[in-house]
């Protein structure tokens, strides 16, 4: 059988290897590796995790990169390292070894057999590839309907609550969501707003996503090269989605409701105009300044239904909002806006800035006046190029109530990185997820 030997340092070399590791300079450093076929024809994976047994998270994917075409290997000597570093080798092992397969085959991950992954490896591992698959899936096949189904069935997994406002409903009581949906379109691609609702103890956590399966920019229509990637503009959604799934299997002491917006932002005779003003669920009106600057929109009437009833602990919000955020920090980062200064401080402790970066942007409060109209109570775009992140957050901002934070992720990885393999991106889930834990006792 094929072999994934863990190896600290010099010291901790086999004598039976140490000749051939040594001709190619292998010395266990972290992060080195180097792979010798064996007289019977198996393959020995040597990976050094350095003297200290303490390497970075990222050396599991890279041993997962040089393993490929193993198929199944059997990890020797752990114990080189303790049980959280270990973890996070199969953590990062596990995240490399991702595949989008649906529509081609993809070439198969070796697989570490008879690990001991832990609960928790496999949690964040299967709600980072839940988030990795939405975004992965064409918006052909990831209508609104699509979405509610994903909702429904996470939800039928860990035994959570599920109602869907669409129809006369949605149109009577959501009026932003039912604009941008305008020219969404019939049966399955529908607007709705999914809201989902799970545990029973613990401070109460609002996840709210934006969910546009795509946009097009409707009628202030995309050029082509900006419309391209826009299947992932339903990444907020897969983000919260990715994020439950870890909460509810880590079974965290939180009282958590997901809500989830979903439309396409489309063009038809049905669609919303740039001049129209259409009053909010929070009553306020907004003037239509761009019909692709509809993220906000449906994110609004989200966080105004999330502000009634009982106040909740904490609010996040988390959607591919604007270019501007791409623009500033890239797709490496999670940028954050957050409405209270502890929340801010406590986001930036919980984040890893190595493995999964979270980063404050501010939520400047005299760029509210960017959003100033002449005929209703808003605009949904101004500022004339200046902070186009920190305006759309500030719109967010006139809806939500309570604590509340706002994550403008990008949701897409344009080149591979170990571990994160090109394509959908879920950013700041483990960082979050590392706050939440903290956060819920
Ligand atoms: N979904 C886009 C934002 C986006 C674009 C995220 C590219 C990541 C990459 C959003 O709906 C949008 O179109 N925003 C506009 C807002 C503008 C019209 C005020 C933008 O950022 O250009
Ligand atoms: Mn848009
Ligand atoms: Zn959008």
């Amino acid at each position: 059988m094929n072999k994934l030997f863990l190896i600290a340092g010099p010291q901790a070399i086999p004598a039976d290897a140490s000749a051939q590791l040594q001709a190619n300079k292998f010395s266990g450093e972290d992060g080195q590796t180097q792979r010798l076929t064996q007289g019977d024809g198996t393959t020995h994976l040597y990976v050094g995790v350095g003297s200290d047994g303490q390497p970075d998270f990222w050396t599991g994917a890279k041993a997962c990169q040089k393993g490929s075409n193993l198929g199944i290997l059997e990890v020797q000597n752990p114990s080189a390292l303790d049980e959280e570093h270990l973890q996070n080798f199969a953590l990062s092992w596990l995240l490399e070894s991702y595949r989008y397969g649906a529509f081609k085959e993809a070439k198969p991950a070796p697989v570490l057999e008879g690990f001991a992954f832990s609960d928790q490896t496999r949690a964040l591992a299967a709600g980072m590839g839940l988030a990795r698959d939405l975004i992965n899936t064409p918006a052909n096949y990831m209508r609104p309907g699509d979405l509610a189904r994903e909702a429904r069935d996470l939800a039928d997994i860990h035994g959570a609550k599920v109602e869907v406002i669409s129809g006369d409903a949605l149109a009577a009581g959501f009026p932003l969501i039912q604009a941008v949906g305008g020219a969404s379109g019939d049966g399955p691609m529908a607007p709705r707003l999914i809201d989902l609702n799970w545990g029973n103890e613990g401070p109460s956590l609002t996840l709210v996503g934006k969910g546009i399966t795509f946009d097009t920019g409707g009628l202030n229509l995309k050029p082509g090269h900006n419309m391209r990637l826009m299947k992932k503009d339903m990444g907020g959604a897969a983000h919260v989605l990715g994020l439950a799934h870890m909460i509810m299997a880590l079974k965290l002491p939180i009282q958590l409701r997901i809500l989830i917006p979903t439309a396409e932002n489309s063009v038809s005779q049905g669609a919303f105009r740039p001049g129209d003003v259409i009053r909010s669920r929070a009553g306020l009106s907004v003037e239509i300044d761009n019909t692709d600057a509809e993220g906000r929109l449906v994110l609004a009437d989200a966080l105004a239904y999330a502000a009634e009833g009982e106040p909740t602990d904490l609010t996040l919000s988390m959607a591919t909002l604007t270019g501007a955020a791409r623009v500033a920090v890239g797709p490496g980062i999670a940028p954050y806006f957050a409405n209270n200064d502890d929340l801010t401080w406590q986001l930036l402790g919980a984040s890893d800035s190595k493995i999964d970066p979270l980063w404050p942007l501010p939520l400047f409060n005299p760029y509210d006046s960017y959003l100033q109209s002449d005929v209703a109570d808003m605009v949904n775009s101004g500022g004339g190029g200046f902070a186009g992140a920190i305006t759309a957050a500030l719109f967010l901002q006139r809806f939500s109530q309570g604590t509340w934070a706002h994550f403008d992720v990008y949701g897409w990885n344009p080149e591979p990185k170990p571990g994160r393999p090109k394509g959908g991106a879920a950013q700041g889930l483990l960082s979050l997820i590392n706050f939440l834990d903290t956060w819920s006792r």
